[in-house]
Formats: C-alpha cells, sequence, structure tokens
C-alpha cells in the first residue's frame, strides 16, 4: 500500500480555485428592495431574446424541426463538427482576401466555447495575453483558469473606444502569447474603422503575435458604420477569429459558436492542429443544430437581418435623446452591438462613490439592473443593454433621470 492517507482531504483543483467570474460576484452583491412596488426593469443581460421583442426568423425555426424529423441528426456529429455544417461556415464567411476551407473551420460550444479553445490552443501557463479594457470579463475568466497572465490595453471613451497603441504595444514582450480584439464591442457598442484595426495590425505584425478576434456581433452595426473581418485585412498576421450564432441570428441559447483559422504563410500550422486536437476532447455543439446550420446560414432572409439593425438603431436613438439630457451621465453613442456604456460624472453627485454605488442605489431606489462598469475593469461607467422595448426603456430612463437628480449636488 502506497498511500499514508488516514482521513479524508478532498480539495478542489487549482484550476478551479482559479475560476472566477466577475459580473457574479459583484451583481450578487446587489440586493434587491422587496419594499418597492414598481416593477423591476433589467437593463443587464446581454441576451436579445429575454423581452420577446427580437424573435429569431421563422426558418431557422423549421430548419430545426426538419432536423427533429428526419430522425438522422441525433448521433454524435464529428468531434470538430460536420463537414456540412463546416462547409456551410466556411462559405458564409469566405472571401478572396481571406479564404477558408471547411477544414478551417471548427465548430464550438458557443462562442465562449471557441474563445476557451483559442487561448488553450495559444497561451501556455507562464505566457500573458493582451486584453481590452474595458471588456467582456470572460476573457480574463478563461486565461485565469490557464494560469495565462491578463494585460490590459486601454480603450479610449472619447475616440469611440479605439485601442490606446502605444499602451498596447508597450505591453507586448517575449511571454505575449497573443492580443485579444473584440470588435464590434461588448461592453462599448464600438465599431472600428479600417483604419484602426489595419494600424493594430501593424502592431501585431512588428512584434510576430497572433491576434484572436472576438467577431461575435459581426454585422450588427448602425448606419454609417461598416464592419471589417480582421482577416480580410491581413495577408501576414495569423489570426482566430471566432462568431456564432448567439447574436446575429438571435439564438445564444442554441450555444453554437466557431473558430475560423486564417493562417499567414504556414505560421498556424501547429495552432491548425492543436485545435482540432482540443476539439477531440469535448463534443461541440449538438447534433441538431449542426444538421440545421446550412439551411440557417443560407436560407435566413436578408430582410430578418435588416430588421433585427433598425430595431436596434430605434432603441438606440432613444436612449440616446433620453440620455444626453441626464445631468451627470455622459453616454458614448455605440456604432453597433447591442449595449451601451454611460460616464458617470462623479463630482456632480454627491453620495455616488463609483460605477458599484451608483448600479447599486439604482436598484435599490428604482428597480432598475444595470452593470457597474467594475465588471469590465473600468469604474465610473454603467453598462446598459439596449434591446429592451421602448416602453420599459422610457421607463427606465425616466427613473435614471430621477435617481440622478435626487443624487445630484
Ligand atoms: C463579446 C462576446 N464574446 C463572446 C460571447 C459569448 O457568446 P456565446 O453566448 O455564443 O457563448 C459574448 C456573449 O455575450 C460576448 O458578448
Amino acid at each position: 500500500m502506497s498511500s499514508e492517507r488516514t482521513s479524508w482531504k478532498v480539495q478542489s483543483s487549482r484550476t478551479a480555485q482559479q475560476a472566477f467570474n466577475p459580473i457574479r460576484e459583484i451583481v450578487d452583491k446587489q440586493k434587491i428592495n422587496t419594499n418597492l412596488t414598481k416593477p423591476l426593469i433589467s437593463l443587464s443581460i446581454g441576451d436579445p431574446t429575454l423581452f420577446g421583442n427580437f424573435s429569431i426568423d421563422g426558418s431557422a425555426n423549421e430548419a430545426v424541426i426538419r432536423q427533429i424529423d428526419s430522425l438522422k441528426a441525433n448521433g454524435y456529429p464529428p468531434a470538430d463538427g460536420t463537414l456540412a455544417a463546416r462547409t456551410a461556415v466556411a462559405e458564409a464567411h469566405s472571401v478572396p482576401e481571406a479564404p477558408l476551407r471547411p477544414n478551417d473551420v471548427i465548430l464550438t460550444n458557443g462562442c465562449s466555447g471557441a474563445l476557451e479553445m483559442c487561448i488553450n490552443v495559444l497561451c501556455n501557463e507562464g505566457q500573458n495575453i493582451l486584453l481590452p479594457r474595458p471588456g467582456f470579463s470572460l476573457y480574463g475568466s478563461i486565461a485565469a483558469t490557464r494560469f495565462v497572465e491578463a494585460k490590459y490595453y486601454n480603450l479610449m471613451p472619447e475616440r469611440n473606444w479605439e485601442a490606446d497603441l502605444q499602451h498596447l504595444e508597450s505591453l507586448i514582450d517575449d511571454k505575449t502569447s497573443a492580443i485579444l480584439i473584440n470588435n464590434p464591442s461588448n461592453p462599448c457598442g464600438s465599431v472600428y474603422s479600417r483604419e484602426h484595426l489595419l494600424n493594430i495590425l501593424a502592431v501585431a505584425e512588428k512584434h510576430h503575435v497572433p491576434i484572436i478576434a472576438d467577431e461575435i456581433y459581426c454585422d450588427l452595426v448602425f448606419e454609417g458604420n461598416k464592419f471589417f473581418p480582421m482577416a480580410t485585412l491581413t495577408s501576414t498576421v495569423p489570426i482566430l477569429s471566432v462568431g456564432g450564432l448567439a447574436k446575429k441570428w438571435l439564438v445564444p441559447g442554441w450555444r453554437v459558436g466557431w473558430i475560423l483559422i486564417h493562417d499567414r504563410n504556414g505560421v498556424f500550422k501547429e495552432i491548425h492542429t492543436g485545435l482540432h486536437q482540443l476539439a477531440q476532447i469535448i463534443l461541440g455543439p449538438n447534433s441538431l443544430i449542426q444538421g440545421a446550420l446550412p439551411d440557417i446560414l443560407t436560407n435566413t432572409p436578408k430582410e430578418f437581418y435588416e430588421r433585427t439593425i433598425k430595431q436596434l438603431e430605434a432603441n438606440v436613438k432613444l436612449s440616446v435623446e433620453k440620455l444626453t439630457q441626464v445631468d451627470g451621465l455622459v453616454p458614448v453613442n455605440p456604432q453597433g452591438a447591442m449595449y451601451m456604456m454611460i460616464g458617470i460624472e462623479i463630482e456632480k453627485f454627491k453620495d455616488i462613490q463609483d460605477g458599484i454605488d451608483f448600479s447599486a442605489k439604482l436598484l435599490d431606489e428604482e428597480n432598475v439592473v444595470c452593470l457597474p462598469g467594475e465588471c469590465f475593469k473600468y469604474p465610473n461607467f454603467i453598462r446598459l443593454v439596449i434591446t429592451p422595448p421602448h416602453n420599459q426603456l422610457e421607463e427606465a430612463y425616466d427613473r435614471l433621470n430621477a435617481f440622478c437628480a435626487r443624487h445630484r449636488k
């Protein structure tokens, strides 16, 4: 017998101990005030299906029903996704400047699964990854569980949340394994110009650091803006682009994401193999949706996408109109996605400390939920989701206005 154990001592792993979701940590401390009679309005969850005003196109529904009825999509799909689904994703995203073969596509468990695999394949323990600040908190959470250091580069609100390239470049060292770019952005709602993306690529090229491009909000851009897939702008910088059905097709619960491997000059040879190897461990999205994916990507009518954008644009217009009138709040106009960051002029308030304090008091007094900027490593801001129906948005902004008036000096 080689064990000396004499009693139970079962400890959680180092990975589990590192697992941390800052949003839960902050939001769980906020308390609902049960004495309030006004209904709760939630502007905190980035799920466009919550309110019933953004709905899936009927053709996508039918495509899934056809798969169920066929009885042919009930088995295990291949580890990296069915060939038909990967072919459809490759064809939907392939352009002459950034061609994709089915083998360059890996289907994943939502875009979150794609991000996890990208960080896993590019980063070793002890290396670092550059992440945007403010940025989606999952990036840092995944890095932490892999013992990869997160280094945050600043985004600049006064320049529509462009990256501070000097700051970004100053963070790069020999241990930097990737730069993560999120465009269009959660939480900022920013959409980067071609020029800005080219400038970021120039830094990546100079230092030979690959890019993970989180493009889950691709094409959700408002009039006057254009979405450029990052991989279409470079012939030298290798890019892993991640996306999925969640936002553009309004089905986050279906958990379908993908990685598009844009190799450049064979630099990603090992990464390509590594991703296919990693895919072997846990199968990706469920077989029914994989079966329906070719139909969804080719048959969703363009009116569906146009309708979503129009609805979002109308909500942005209302939000900007209402919020710019509130003394003490500085909304940064979004150019895409589903969110809006609002600066809080702390000095104008008598008893507000920061974003956490603002959102906790707003919930307590007005029953309106928003996320404090601290969830995205950006204090003195709050983030609002702009997908609720107009009447709820109007009501929420009226309450926000009353709240600010009460707390202003
Ligand atoms: C920027 C960003 N990336 C990735 C994801 C994850 O997407 P999914 O729900 O497909 O896992 C989200 C979800 O909100 C997001 O906002």
